[in-house]
C-alpha cells in the first residue's frame, strides 16, 4: 500500500495546476446512459473514482475512449473522455460495484429514465455516516416510479415512463438533485423541482444535459424547472475547474506560507470558502490565469465556521480547515452540519501535536506554535489531505499511510505540491 512522506517546514512558490472537479466529473459521465449518441467530457480528472466509474459505466453497455494527445508534462492529468451508451445492456448495478463508490448509486436516475426499469443496489455503509437514500426514493416515487427494495436492491419500474411532477426536497442533497434532475430530462411533462442543492456541480449537470437537448431552467437556484423530451443527443462538455482542490491547495499555502497562482481556479465556487480564509489573514486575489494565494510573515488568525450547503462553507473542506486552525493564534471552532461523524481526523491531527476538543457537532481547535510529524493514517478522502496539510508545517517527517483515499478525489498531490517547494514523496510498496 503507498504512503506518503512529508519533511514539514518548506513554503509553497510556485503554480499548481487546478483539475477537472471530481464530482462534477462523475455526475456528467453517468448522464452518458441518457442517449445512445456520444458525451464528450473534457477536463475529466485523472482519479481512482473516475477509473472506478468507467469499469460501473462499463457494465452496462457504455463504451470509452480517451481523446487527444498528452504531452509528458501533462501526463497523468485531466483528460478528455468520450462516453458512448449506444445500448444498454445490463439495467443491475450489482452490490459488488456499488458498494465501492456510493456515487455509483446515481445510475438509477437515467436507467429509468431511459430503459423504464432497473436494479441497483443499496450503497450500504460509509465512512462518515449513514448517507440514507431516502430522498431518491421519494423523488423518483413523485415521478411516478414504482419502487421496492428487494434483497438490499432498489427495483425501479416505471413501464409508461415517469411522469413529471413538483417535488419540494425535504433536506439539500447533491445526489438526490443530481438523480431527479437526469431522471425528469425524459419525463412527460414538466417536473419542479425544490429547495434543490446550488452547489455549481448541479450548475455543470444542468449545463450538459441542455447541450444534450434537455431543458432545463433554474440550476443554480433552489428551484429547478426541467420540461420533458422524447430523446438526448451527444454533445461536448467542459467539467469545471474542482472547488474543493482550490480550497485545499488555498489551505496549504495558508499553513506554509508562500506565494502560489492556482491555475484555473474559480473564486466564485468557492466564495465563502475565501473569505474565512482572508478572515484568517491569508491574501487572495484573481490573476489572469487563476487565484493567487499568499501569506507571508504573520501567522493565520483563528475562526468559526459552520458547514452548510452551497453557497455556504462546504463540508468537504472543513478537516482541511482544521488541519490550517491547529496552528492558528488561537481558539476555532468548526461546525459539521451536513455529515454525522465527520470528525475522523480529529486524531490524527492529535497525532501532530493538535490540541482539539469534540462537543457533539463541533470541535473546538486551540492553536498550538508547533506541529511535529508523525505516522498517520488517512480515513477518507477529505480527513487525509487534512493531515497532509499539516505535514506540511510540522517539524520532522509526516507519514500518511492508506493513501488510496487520497487517490480517489486528489490528482497528483504530490508532484502538485513539491513543484512548489514542498519536501513530499510517494513510498511505493
Ligand atoms: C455529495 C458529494 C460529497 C459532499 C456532499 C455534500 C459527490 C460525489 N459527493 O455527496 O463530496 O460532501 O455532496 O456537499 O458529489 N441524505 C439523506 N437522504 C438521502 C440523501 C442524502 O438524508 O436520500 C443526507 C445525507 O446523509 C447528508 C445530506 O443529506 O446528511 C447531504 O448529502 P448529499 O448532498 O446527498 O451528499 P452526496 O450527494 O452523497
Amino acid at each position: 500500500m503507498d504512503r506518503i512522506r512529508i519533511v514539514g517546514g518548506n513554503e509553497l512558490r510556485g503554480t499548481i495546476p487546478i483539475s477537472g472537479a471530481k464530482n462534477a466529473a462523475l455526475p456528467l459521465m453517468i448522464a452518458s446512459l441518457l442517449t445512445d449518441e456520444t458525451l464528450m467530457l473534457h477536463n475529466v480528472p485523472h482519479l481512482a473514482d473516475v477509473e472506478q466509474l468507467i469499469r460501473i459505466l462499463g457494465n452496462h453497455g457504455v463504451d470509452y475512449s480517451v481523446n487527444g494527445r498528452r504531452s509528458s508534462q501533462q501526463e497523468g492529468y485531466s483528460r478528455t473522455i468520450n462516453f458512448t451508451a449506444k445500448e444498454i445492456v445490463d439495467t443491475t448495478a450489482p452490490y459488488e460495484l456499488v458498494s465501492k463508490m456510493r456515487a455509483s448509486f446515481w445510475v438509477i436516475g437515467p436507467l429509468l429514465a431511459r430503459m423504464g426499469e432497473c436494479r441497483v443496489s443499496l450503497p450500504g455503509g460509509c465512512a462518515i455516516g449513514t448517507r440514507p437514500v431516502d430522498l431518491f426514493i421519494d423523488g423518483l416515487r413523485a415521478l411516478s416510479a414504482e419502487i421496492d427494495i428487494e434483497q438490499g436492491y432498489i427495483v425501479a419500474r416505471a413501464k409508461n415512463g415517469l411522469v413529471g411532477a413538483r417535488y419540494a426536497f425535504p433536506k439539500v442533497s447533491v445526489g438526490a438533485t443530481h438523480v431527479l434532475m437526469m431522471a425528469a430530462t425524459l419525463a412527460k411533462g414538466e417536473t419542479i423541482l425544490e429547495n434543490a442543492a446550488r452547489e455549481p456541480e448541479v450548475v455543470n449537470l444542468a449545463e450538459c444535459l441542455n447541450a444534450m437537448g434537455a431543458k432545463v431552467s433554474g440550476a443554480g437556484t433552489g428551484t429547478i424547472v426541467i420540461e420533458g423530451v422524447a430523446r438526448l443527443h451527444g454533445a461536448r462538455v467542459e467539467v469545471i475547474p474542482d472547488r474543493i482542490e482550490t480550497g485545499t491547495y488555498a489551505m496549504a499555502v495558508a499553513m506554509t506560507g508562500g506565494d502560489v497562482i492556482l491555475e484555473g481556479a474559480r473564486g466564485d465556487l468557492l466564495q465563502s470558502a475565501l473569505d474565512t480564509l482572508g478572515l484568517a489573514g491569508v491574501e487572495i486575489s484573481e490573476t489572469n490565469s487563476g487565484l493567487r494565494v499568499a501569506r507571508n510573515g504573520a501567522g493565520i488568525g483563528p475562526v468559526e465556521v459552520t458547514t452548510e450547503p452551497f453557497p455556504g462553507f462546504p463540508t468537504d473542506l472543513q478537516a482541511q480547515l482544521m488541519g490550517l486552525m491547529t496552528m492558528a493564534k488561537g481558539r476555532s471552532k468548526i461546525t459539521e452540519t451536513i455529515f454525522e461523524n465527520r470528525f475522523m481526523h480529529v486524531q490524527e491531527l492529535a497525532r501532530l501535536g493538535a490540541n482539539i476538543s469534540l462537543s457533539g457537532q463541533s470541535a473546538i481547535i486551540e492553536g498550538v506554535d508547533r506541529l511535529r510529524g508523525a505516522p498517520v493514517m488517512a480515513t477518507d478522502l477529505r480527513a487525509s489531505v487534512s493531515l497532509v496539510i499539516a505535514g506540511l508545517a510540522a517539524e520532522g517527517e509526516t507519514i500518511v499511510n492508506r493513501v488510496y483515499h487520497l487517490d480517489r478525489g486528489f490528482e497528483r498531490l504530490e508532484t502538485k505540491l513539491s513543484n512548489c517547494g514542498a519536501a513530499i514523496e510517494r513510498l511505493s510498496s
